[in-house]
């Protein structure tokens, strides 16, 4: 049986988020940002200043884990993310949280951890998941999978524009070889690595307008 689940995965800076967030919003289903989630445990990591060489020490630090997700403020927003009592929805959505929670997504101990708590919120249905590993591992009965791709500078200068417009200032040279760097480590590591599931519809946003990609993603649900 499959379940009514919408798995949306692909590098970053694909237009993931707003897709999905437009994809949930048309269905009445629910957003599950998975990345949001690895960001937070990222920055706790940080944070606690734990050695991500050192899996003990991550596993006793997750422990006391209390993560809640926050509906977006409105449909440009992101979703919101409350770690351990304390809004941190701003504090995550930065090129360096990226990167660590990227270095610490590829942990076992973060991974599972994650996993059941994503399988435990989609256990009501009605969910877009959206992140790397939601087709293939997260929700691999999901009965409609995408996988959204584009070239590293049309991402590129996505990600620019949206920091941008939150004031942030953007070394398009440098957020290039961040981009790249995180696809390359988020598929190449042996755990739920970035891929596309077999029976996920791939779709190249690279030339696409965000409409355009959730009237397809649409049409293939209804
Ligand atoms: O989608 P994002 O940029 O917010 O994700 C941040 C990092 O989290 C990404 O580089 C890899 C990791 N991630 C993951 O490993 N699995 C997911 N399902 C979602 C994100």
């Amino acid at each position: 049986m499959k379940a009514d689940i919408v798995t949306i995965d692909g590098p970053s800076g694909v237009g993931k988020s707003t897709i999905s967030r437009r994809v949930a919003a048309a269905l009445s289903f629910t957003y599950l940002d998975t990345g949001a989630m690895y960001r937070a445990v990222g920055l706790k990591l940080q944070e606690s200043r734990v050695d991500l060489s050192d899996e003990i020490s991550v596993e006793s630090c997750l422990k006391t884990l209390s993560l809640k997700l926050l509906p977006a403020k409105s449909s440009s927003d992101d979703v919101g993310v409350v770690l351990d009592g304390l809004d941190v929805s701003r504090e995550i959505r930065v090129p360096e949280i990226a990167m660590v929670a990227s270095r610490a997504s590829a942990l076992s101990v973060v991974r599972k951890k994650l996993t059941l708590m994503q399988q435990e919120i989609g256990k009501k249905g009605k969910i877009v998941a959206e992140g790397r590993d939601t087709g293939t591992v997260v929700f691999p009965n999901a009965a409609w999978k995408f996988y959204l791709d584009a070239l590293p500078e049309i991402r590129m200068q996505r990600r620019a524009k949206q920091l941008r417009a939150r004031g942030k200032e953007v070394d398009e040279e440098e957020l290039l070889a961040m981009i790249i760097k995180r696809d390359h480590d988020d598929q190449i590591r042996p755990i739920a690595p970035l891929a596309k599931a077999v029976d996920a519809h791939v779709i190249d946003t690279g030339q696409l307008s965000i409409d355009a990609v959730t009237g397809k993603i649409l049409e293939i649900v209804r």
